[in-house]
């Protein structure tokens, strides 16, 4: 949440920093803001709204200026306005904050700061005190106001007096920083510096960082200074462009099947899954005797596709917690349990604190990530990182299907190695698993049927998508997709539950969408629609099923390709995106940016 950057080079810092900004605008979108430091001073520039609108704001301004700061908003703390948007100034001190500092009122009655404070947040705090403590010695300030700091923070600070420099600091809150030709640059993820640079490094925790035009010092908060690894990335500038695309949200639906290909193409070995070039021990999966599945939101309804296959193929107890509630739970694991997180960014607070509290249970952690170092990668014993490039929108599609692919390759090498499957069977399943990219272009051709949905949904205030086993679980990502992105109010409902309750609810064309792939339940799922469909429902089919075109079953009809139960997910997942992207656009909504979302949730 919340997006930071800072540069410092040869060039003027103003259009880094927009473009930039423009970059990190999908962590929080609410408000936006930029301080340059020039010779003896500072010019701030903050409003509500886009970029687009900060971007207005300073248009007149032709500073030559080479060092700044500037942070894209996602409110926590005070409304949005713009004094609450940063930098926020006090006195000497200029600063950006990306986190919470949990103990900041506490902080206002100690060091008596309410007259000093202009606006409501958080952050605002850290200014003062680091203005109180200075007195030319930017590092003896910072420490001294991190000492008093419970909460995440990712921090870039100016001083009026000192030109050309940037500080930074960071707990828990990412940050990642650069040397290049051009200078200096710091910010919240690498969306914002793969123009100039691929290679980058973490910075690491309670580390001051100084940037100034001709490098970044590293040290420790005993003076000590450290060279962080340098790491690389395989993706670049385009791939964070919308490529020709309206929303990144559709070029990332259509990014698809090579997300899957690059993700699944290097694990698999003579047509088996293997990974050594991971470094996973197979010990993690002989040892487990049952499987937690920890992660939020989207990444969350991967893990149930992931529990559904190995319940059914493989018959080891999978659990699927949510980590916001699972961290402040007694949860049930051991050292037989294997923890599997799954996270896009690799950042989501709530994942991440849930991944430490299993290890302090003794269950082995291995984490399905999209972000190359991110904290939840390095935090765990094992990773496998999915190959889905940037993921730009908010709403999450390619790193949904490749969580989900990865999850079927960890299912098949636990298969094979607890002897739960043969070689044969395995051979058999990866193959299957190889076709998944095909079965998703195969789904793609289906946006026009998708379209005229749309149209259909966005009338309605509600809609319902109903199916049974896997089905079900593809509804609630399906419900959430719907909800995020065209506000539509959405509910997943196991179709033989509809009776007890929801079934009030069917009026006269109110969208029900029935996913009904899966062969044994279909007859079951059949007769559920017809009783929404006697009661007026308009009714959406997405079954294998050719020859449904009885009137008195459905209104639409989408078909998905004939595979095998397991394997319909892949088609099932490109579906519900696209009811939510076209319902979403024929709204004229902004799909790539819905309100009061972020894509990297940092904060609990
Ligand atoms: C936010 C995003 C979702 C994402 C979830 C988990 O809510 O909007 O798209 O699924 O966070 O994020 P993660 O990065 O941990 O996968």
């Amino acid at each position: 949440m919340c997006g930071i950057i800072g540069f410092t080079g040869n060039m003027p810092a103003k259009d880094v920093i927009l473009n930039g900004l423009e970059r990190l605008e999908y962590r929080g979108y609410d408000s936006a803001g930029m301080a340059l430091l020039e010779d003896g001073g500072i010019t701030l520039f903050k409003r509500t709204g886009k970029v687009a609108d900060l971007r207005t704001l300073c248009a007149n301004d032709n500073s030559p200026c080479t060092c700044g700061i500037g942070h894209t908003r996602w409110a926590t703390h005070g409304g949005v306005t713009d004094v609450n948007a940063h930098p926020h100034l006090a006195g000497n001190v200029v600063l950006i904050h990306n986190g919470i500092i949990e103990n900041y009122r506490q902080l206002i009655v100690e060091y008596g700061l309410a007259d000093k404070l202009v606006s409501e947040t958080d952050s605002e705090v850290v200014a003062q005190l680091l203005n109180i403590f200075y007195d030319g010695d930017p590092i003896a300030a910072i420490k001294k106001t991190i000492k008093l700091l419970s909460g995440a923070f990712a921090l870039c600070i100016m001083f009026k007096d000192i030109p050309g420099k940037i500080f930074a600091i960071r707990n828990v809150s990412p940050m990642i920083a650069t040397s290049c030709e051009q200078g200096s640059i710091i910010a919240s993820d690498l969306t914002a510096v793969i123009a100039f640079t691929k290679e980058y490094f973490v910075v690491p925790e309670y580390h001051i960082l100084t940037l100034s035009d001709d490098g970044i010092v590293v040290e420790d908060l005993k003076g000590n200074v450290t060279k962080p690894e340098i790491l690389s990335v395989n993706w670049d500038i385009t791939d964070a462009q919308k490529g020709g695309y309206p929303f990144f949200m559709l070029k990332e639906i259509f990014e698809q099947p090579d997300a899957i290909r690059n993700t699944i193409a290097p694990r698999i070995e003579n047509g088996l899954p293997d990974f050594t070039e991971d470094g996973i021990n197979d010990d993690i999966f002989a040892h487990c005797k049952r499987i937690c599945v920890v992660a939020c939101g989207t990444a969350m309804h991967a893990g149930m596709v992931g529990k559904n296959l190995i319940e059914e193929k493989l018959r080891i107890p999978v659990q699927v917690e949510i980590a916001s509630e699972f961290r402040y739970k007694n949860p049930i694991i051991d050292e037989n349990t294997l923890t599997i997180v799954l996270s896009q960014s690799g950042e989501t607070i709530d994942t991440l604190e849930a991944l430490k509290l299993a290890k302090t249970f003794g269950s082995k952690v291995l984490s399905i990530v999209n972000v190359k170092g991110s904290t939840i990668a390095r935090e765990s014993d094992y990773v496998l990182y999915t190959h889905a490039g940037p993921e730009i929108a908010v709403a999450s599609t390619k790193a949904y299907t490749v969580q989900v692919a990865a999850m079927y390759l960890i299912a098949c090498r636990i298969g094979l190695v607890k002897a739960l499957m043969t070689e044969g069977e395995a051979r058999q399943f990866i193959s299957k698993l190889q076709s998944a990219p095909n079965i998703i272009e195969e789904t793609l051709k289906h946006a026009d049927t998708i379209k005229r949905v749309a149209n259909q949904i966005k009338l309605s205030p509600d809609a319902f998508y109903i199916g049974r086993g896997l089905d079900y679980v593809m509804g609630l990502e399906a419900a959430l997709k719907l909800k995020e992105i065209s506000y539509v109010h959405a509910e997943a409902y196991a179709a033989g539950e509809l009776k007890h309750g929801t079934i009030a609810l069917i009026t006269e064309n109110v969208p029900v969408i029935a996913f009904a792939t899966q062969e044994k339940v279909y007859e079951k799922v059949v007769s559920n629609i017809r009783e929404v469909k006697a009661r007026g429902a308009y009714v959406v089919l997405v079954t294998m099923d050719e020859a449904v075109n009885d009137p008195n079953i459905c209104d639409q009809h989408i078909r998905v390709p004939r595979v095998s139960s397991e394997f319909t997910a892949f088609a099932t997942a490109v579906i519900l995106q696209m009811l939510a992207y076209y319902t979403s656009e024929a709204k004229g909504l902004d799909v790539d940016k819905p309100r009061n979302l972020a894509k990297s949730v940092t904060v609990e």
